[in-house]
């Protein structure tokens, strides 16, 4: 069986289940239900023997190491940390617990269970960590994109925290020889996305009728993956990749936010028009930029198409019409996400951002 961390997640619990609906090795999913962890994205899996839900946290080690010695796993994957760079600006103090501590925390319980395993067992374990390709720093407009070999210079406290964690991922490898591997992933859309990020955000506050919030220009560019491509680049580096090795997974999809907004607007006026027969653009608005914002990631994803065969199977155009189509579809899933302390959210973070009028 597999361990999972963080598997209540947005990508977690699609890494979830699609490797369930792929195959019949059970998955152990290690979750303390943040905020952003919600058991109901798992509702399909009620009574599947296969999926085993623990409520914990990565940064309880002796919980941590009891759970390794019990299951007995060929393979850890870890998703769990905090994730949204503007909560990072105004409290940075989780996710130095979480994604630094936390994946200490898990790497010392799993390296004295991957020690005492049997010769075979101890080769073929796998710690798989996911990352996020803003370890890397922002580019400029005809900068190269982010290749494994790019020097690390985050930028926000998210991504240096998720950049302190990569390094001790690292240094298990080259210490301890633990068989580590590390994937570096641009920006991901689909089911299931909380929505604190751009495209999630963008398509419920369109269908309330609420703005929709640019931050400074809308010209900074990000990379955009669907998140089912996402876990399929992890499901075959874990099968396939190179211990120690670093993948990037991108979608060859750089997109400006103003742009990827306009495409949103376009599929809801076609899907679920407004009433009033007017476009979404309409609620467009622009707000104060965030701080330290990034001007521009990109990914080089060809290491792992040339060494693994991967590569995204959706395309932007596909990926999002998919995605609206879910949202659209599931209407209570998001009434019960935006919960009170989700309000308290939009709250901290939207209500400090002088709007600059809106504008389509
Ligand atoms: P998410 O915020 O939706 O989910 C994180 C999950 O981790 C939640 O279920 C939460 O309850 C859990 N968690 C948080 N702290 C925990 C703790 N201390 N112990 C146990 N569980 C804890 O995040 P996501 O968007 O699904 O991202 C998953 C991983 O992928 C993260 O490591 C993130 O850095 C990385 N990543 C995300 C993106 C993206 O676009 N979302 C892109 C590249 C990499
Ligand atoms: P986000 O989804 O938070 O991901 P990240 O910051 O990790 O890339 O934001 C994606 C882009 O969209 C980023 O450049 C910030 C911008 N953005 C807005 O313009 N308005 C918003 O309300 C949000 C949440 C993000």
């Amino acid at each position: 069986m597999i361990i999972v961390t963080g598997g209540a997640g947005f990508i977690g619990s699609n890494f979830v289940l699609d490797w369930l609906a792929g195959g019949d090795e059970p998955v152990v999913n290690v979750d303390k239900l943040t905020y952003a962890g919600n058991l109901g994205n798992l509702a399909s899996l009620e009574g599947d023997a296969r999926h085993l839900f623990v409520h914990a946290d990565i940064c309880d080690n002796a919980e941590m190491a009891a759970l390794l010695a019990r299951h007995q796993p060929r393979a850890i994957v870890h998703f769990a940390a905090e994730s949204h760079v503007d909560r990072s600006i105004h409290g940075p103090a989780e996710f130095i617990r979480t994604n630094v501590n936390g994946t200490f925390s898990l790497l010392e319980a799993a390296r004295h269970y991957w020690s005492a395993l049997g010769a075979q067992e101890k080769t073929a374990f796998r710690f798989l960590h996911v990352s996020t390709d803003e370890v890397y720093g922002s580019l400029g407009p005809t900068d190269p994109p982010f290749t494994e070999t790019t020097a690390y210079a985050p930028n926000s406290p998210y991504s240096a925290s998720k950049a302190g964690s990569d390094h001790l991922v690292r240094a298990y490898h080259h210490t301890y020889g633990m068989p580590t591997l590390t994937t570096n992933c641009s920006n991901n859309y689909g089911p299931y996305h909380f929505p604190e990020k751009l495209i999630p955000l963008i398509i419920t506050n369109a269908l309330s009728g609420k703005d929709l919030p640019i931050y400074g220009d809308g010209q900074q560019v990000r990379d955009w993956l669907y998140v089912g491509d996402h876990c399929a680049a992890i499901r075959r580096v874990l099968e396939a990749g190179r211990t120690g090795e670093v993948y990037n997974i991108g979608g060859w999809n750089e997109k400006a936010n103003l742009d990827v907004v306009h495409t949103l607007c376009e599929l809801l006026d076609t899907l679920s028009p407004r009433a009033d027969g007017k476009s979404y653009r309409e609620q467009i608005t622009y707000v104060t930029d965030r701080p330290g914002h990034d001007r521009r990631y990109a990914i080089d994803a060809r290491k792992i198409e040339r060494e693994l065969g991967w590569k995204p199977a959706e395309t932007f155009e596909t990926g999002l019409r998919k995605t609206v189509q879910w949202y659209l579809s599931h209407q209570e899933w998001v009434a019960n996400v935006q919960s009170g302390a989700y309000l308290k959210w939009v709250e901290t973070n939207y209500g400090q951002r002088a709007g600059a009028g809106a504008s389509a």
